[in-house]
């Protein structure tokens, strides 16, 4: 069977990327904290890097922070094991977080960020040492620095890009104005800003990051877009009843109905700037329900998408 899940342009100027992304920060676990040791040998990671790429989902968003530091490496392990694999598919990876760990060779004590020079460019020498990789993708500055001075981001950046370590940027969680800062200093576009955007959370629809991401024609990454999972399981939260009741509505609309998680990707892949949806599970039958949406072509009409906007909000728009 051909893959299903489409290739597209993050940007005009690249890169190429799958709509849907196969995410990281749960690379071991599902509770987002404690590993599970089944799912840290290098030929369980290995069987869901080939599951995702039968199905077309040939991108990965890592960060140096996953697992404490530990997922780049359990990921590079998994894929050493074809290492042929490594052309087909883009690696996306994130820096600029600092928290206590043995990670580090200097005493850290407080959580914080860096995005010095030096920071981003040591942190890209290590994804590439546990990634077994010669470059990466895409690098994303994680989180937005309070004391971000653009001129040695960009440095930094500029550096990476001369050097082919890597060979696109982005940014995550980063607003309109810090994501046109760090641009005035760069020669090169920004591809992506990786927000949390998922029925549950519309924060980028009202703080102007998606109609940046639409002006620039920068796709919107999209984390947590079930909402960490808490979307799907029983939850006293009326937000997440009323969403569940509208989605459940929603998928039954279609023959043969289409569960929660599909109706929630069909309504973030509804939005006009088309982002790309970076997935949370680790099960591989989820991931081929995914490629369904694709298959059976579903698009939302506008009246199912704001009746998924309306019980996201508790209100009608005005
Ligand atoms: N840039 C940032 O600051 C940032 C922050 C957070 C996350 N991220 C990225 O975004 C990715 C996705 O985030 P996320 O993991 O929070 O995504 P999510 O899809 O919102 O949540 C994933 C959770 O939902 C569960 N789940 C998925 N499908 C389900 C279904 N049909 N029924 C029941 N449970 C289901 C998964 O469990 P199973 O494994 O059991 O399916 C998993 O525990 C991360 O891996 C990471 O790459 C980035």
């Amino acid at each position: 069977m051909a893959p299903l899940i489409p290739q597209i342009m993050m940007h005009p100027e690249g890169p190429q990327v799958s709509q849907m992304v196969f995410g990281t920060w749960r690379l071991c676990n599902t509770n987002g904290w404690e590993d599970d040791q089944s799912l840290a040998t290098p030929q369980s990671v290995l069987e869901r890097i080939e599951a995702c790429i039968s199905l077309g989902i040939t991108t990965f968003d890592l960060a140096d922070i996953y697992g404490g530091y530990r997922y780049e490496k359990v990921f590079g392990d998994g894929l050493a094991l074809k290492p042929e694999l490594r052309e087909k598919i883009q690696l996306i990876t994130k820096t600029g977080i600092k928290v206590p760990s043995d990670a580090w060779s200097e005493k850290v004590e407080v959580n914080h960020y860096d995005t010095t020079f030096e920071h981003i460019v040591s942190q890209v020498e290590k994804s590439l040492t546990y990634l077994r990789t010669s470059y990466i993708d895409v690098l994303l500055i994680h989180r937005p620095d309070f004391l971000m001075d653009a001129d040695e981001v960009a440095k930094a950046m500029i550096h990476l890009k001369d050097s082919g370590k890597v060979k696109y940027f982005g940014v995550s969680n980063h607003t309109v104005s810090q994501m046109e800062l760090l641009q005035s200093r760069l020669p090169f576009p920004l591809v992506t800003n990786q927000i949390e955007f998922s029925p549950s959370c519309l924060d980028g629809m009202f703080d102007g990051t998606l109609d940046y991401a639409q002006k620039t024609r920068a796709k919107p990454m999209c984390w947590s877009p079930l909402g960490g999972g808490a979307l799907l399981g029983s939850s006293s939260d009326p937000k997440v009843q009323r969403l569940q009741k509208a989605c459940k509505a929603v998928g039954d609309s279609f023959s043969p109905a289409l569960p929660l998680d599909l109706v929630a990707y069909a309504f973030l892949l509804r939005h006009p700037t088309k982002p790309v949806i970076v997935l949370g599970t680790n099960k591989i039958e989820r991931l081929k329900s995914v490629a369904t949406l694709f298959d059976r072509n579903i698009t939302l009409s506008r009246q199912q998408w704001y009746s998924i906007w309306e019980a996201s909000k508790g209100h009608s728009v005005p």
